[in-house]
């Protein structure tokens, strides 16, 4: 047994093995906080609502708080910000352990191996993200769990460059960042992130037209693609702009990234896309005419999307740590018929 798990700015994630099918689950990564009052305790003991209590405030948790948000006309906080844990937010602790908590469940026994995704360093913002690491690491950890971080653009390469020996340039387009990945048969070869992603996108093209933040959020989740027919002026034309200048700044920092050397001659390097940002419809199109326009240090053999962009990191988190359990139980085998045990054990 063992569990992958996608720490992000917008979506807490898990995978499981269950048989042959791998089981989600995925709670959005904010919080509201709303007076303690008869109609809430009301509205929340009827429903199996996340929340804590403390003092005379109430906290909602996960899905579930933007719909609060609604009602008692507040906004929803969030615990990170830019990829990692949010320095301006005095609950972010408390609120993603319970978030977490919810998503990865009990451990299947103690010491129960999971690997969660963290961000590399971004480039472009004195950041790092070892804090963050660190303090996840100690919840999950205290959570009953044996955990390892796992890069996010190399749990990409896990999840979508299986079928292509591990080899490939895997890019999650997320909500706070942008992470960046280039393997070669398993091993990162160069990884950085970026301080950009959907957020960006949206608070830019929100400024630029004048509209709230939310209402841009919205129109791009729901029915935004990238064809270019969009209205000048208009939102999506504003999304369209954000999400080219990001395409570009992406590039751009891979080109002056990627050190030659890194990069074997001759060899035709396949990348994928992820992450939410990167589902509209057009998106990969866009990206791959992009990179052909680009003065590239190598050359690219094709350029495609993950089936399911939400969970190509919690999936490949899984994938690494069950490949971890199964050295783990390979080194042990071994030793045992070295030391002439059966390796069998017994139930306790
Ligand atoms: N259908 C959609 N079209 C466009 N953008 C979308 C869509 N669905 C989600 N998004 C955007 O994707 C982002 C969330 O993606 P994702 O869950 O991959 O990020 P994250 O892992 O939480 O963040 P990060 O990796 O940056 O920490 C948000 O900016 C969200 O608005
Ligand atoms: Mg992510």
């Amino acid at each position: 047994m063992a569990q992958g798990l996608d720490v992000g700015t917008m979506n807490i994630l898990s995978a499981r093995q269950e048989g042959d099918e791998t089981v989600f689950v995925q709670q959005r990564n904010s919080f509201v906080e709303i007076d303690y009052s008869d109609m809430a305790e009301q509205m929340l003991t009827r429903s199996d609502v996340l929340h804590i209590r403390k003092d005379d405030q109430v906290y909602i948790v996960g899905d579930d708080a933007l719909n609060f948000a609604n009602i008692f006309n507040e906004e929803t906080r969030r615990p990170m910000q830019a990829g990692i844990l949010s320095s301006d937010e005095q609950s972010a602790i408390p609120m993603i352990k319970l978030i977490t908590e919810q998503v990865v469940g009990e451990p299947h026994h103690h010491d129960e191996l999971l690997f969660f995704s963290v961000p590399a360093d971004p480039i472009d913002a004195d950041v790092s993200t070892l804090y963050h690491q660190k303090t996840i690491e100690s919840l999950l950890d205290d959570m009953g769990y044996s955990p390892e971080p796992i890069n996010e653009g190399m749990a990409v390469i896990y999840s979508e460059l299986a079928n292509r020996e591990f080899t490939g340039l895997g890019v999650s387009f997320g909500a706070g960042m942008t992470n960046i990945c280039l393997a070669y048969y398993a091993v990162p070869v160069m990884k950085f992130s970026i301080a950009r992603g959907g957020d960006w996108i949206d608070e830019k093209a929100a400024q630029a037209t004048g509209n709230p933040v939310d209402k841009v959020t919205s129109v791009k989740e729901e029915d935004f693609a990238l064809d270019f027919e969009t209205d000048v002026g208009g939102i999506e034309g504003a999304l369209s702009i954000y999400y080219d200048n990001l395409l570009d700044y992406v590039i751009e920092n891979i080109i002056s990234e990627v050190d030659e050397e890194d990069v074997e001659e001759g060899l035709d390097v396949p990348v994928v896309v992820t992450g939410g940002t990167s589902s509209p419809d057009g998106f990969e199109d866009l990206f791959s005419e992009r990179l052909a326009d680009a003065n590239l240090p190598f050359s690219i053999s094709d350029v495609s999307r993950a089936d399911n962009p939400m969970y190509s990191v919690a999936q490949g988190a899984l994938v690494a740590a069950r490949s971890e359990e199964e050295r783990t139980a390979d080194r042990s085998g071994e030793q045992s018929r070295d030391t002439g045990e059966t390796g069998a054990e017994t139930d306790d």
